[in-house]
């Protein structure tokens, strides 16, 4: 009789561990590694004439592919998001660019085929600078995206972004700053930076 209370017991704890996990872990990783992309629909026109979303050619550039490893393993994710939050959870709809192209009613919250074309999705893990999601629609030039890496006070003094001058190189003259492969392929990376491709079958 005493075990059977005991057993009770012991196959409950077991069940309060195991449900949240099958629920919260397991259904939710099974949904995510089946996600494929998905093609427009006949008559939906996307800028630059691209055949599914997520964009199946992203990251193809092998450079912007080497790039995102650089951003993985400098841990930028230790300061920077890349995660659009859905209104209930959060403002980030409201911050101006955050979204992606506003003006063009393209911004958007983040969906879990954005990270399709990526190993891991570089989710973050605290905000201590903006979110990038969107930083390729923000930052357009190459050379500024370069400085915000080398040098971000010349763009504002109070800057708590830490400058990555290990991935450049001084000239022989000690002038300019000279980008090295990763410093690129980074660059690259930031400039592909737009999670607000336009969803099949909406606007
Ligand atoms: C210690 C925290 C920290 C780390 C690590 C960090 N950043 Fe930043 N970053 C910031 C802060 C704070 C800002 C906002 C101030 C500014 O614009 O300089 C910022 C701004 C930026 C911007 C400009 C964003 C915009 O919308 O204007 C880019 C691009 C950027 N960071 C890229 C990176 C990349 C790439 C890495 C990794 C190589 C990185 N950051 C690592 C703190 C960090």
């Amino acid at each position: 009789m005493k075990f059977d209370r005991f057993a009770k017991l012991i196959a409950g704890i077991s069940l309060a561990f195991a449900l949240p996990w099958i629920f919260l872990v397991i259904v939710p990783f099974i949904q995510g590694s089946n996600l494929e992309p998905v093609p427009y629909p006949e008559g939906q026109e996307v800028d630059g004439g691209i055949a599914a979303y997520p964009d199946p050619t992203l990251y193809r550039n092998g450079s912007s592919d080497y790039g995102r490893q650089i951003y993985a393993a400098e841990g930028c994710a230790y300061c920077h998001t890349q995660v659009i939050r859905p209104t209930y959870a959060g403002a980030d709809m409201w911050r101006p660019g955050w979204g992606g192209r506003e003006e063009d009613g393209l911004a958007r919250e983040t969906q879990a085929r954005d990270y399709l074309q990526e190993e891991i999705a570089p989710l973050g893990y605290q905000r201590i600078g903006p979110d990038l999601s969107n930083v390729g629609h923000r930052i357009t030039e190459r050379e500024l995206m370069h400085r915000h890496l080398s040098d971000p006070r010349s763009l504002d003094p109070d800057s708590g972004m830490p400058a990555f001058l290990h991935l450049y190189e001084e000239s022989p003259d000690g002038e300019d700053l000279k980008p090295t492969k990763k410093a690129e392929a980074l660059v690259d990376y930031l400039l592909s930076l737009k999670k607000d491709q336009p969803l099949p079958g909406k606007g």
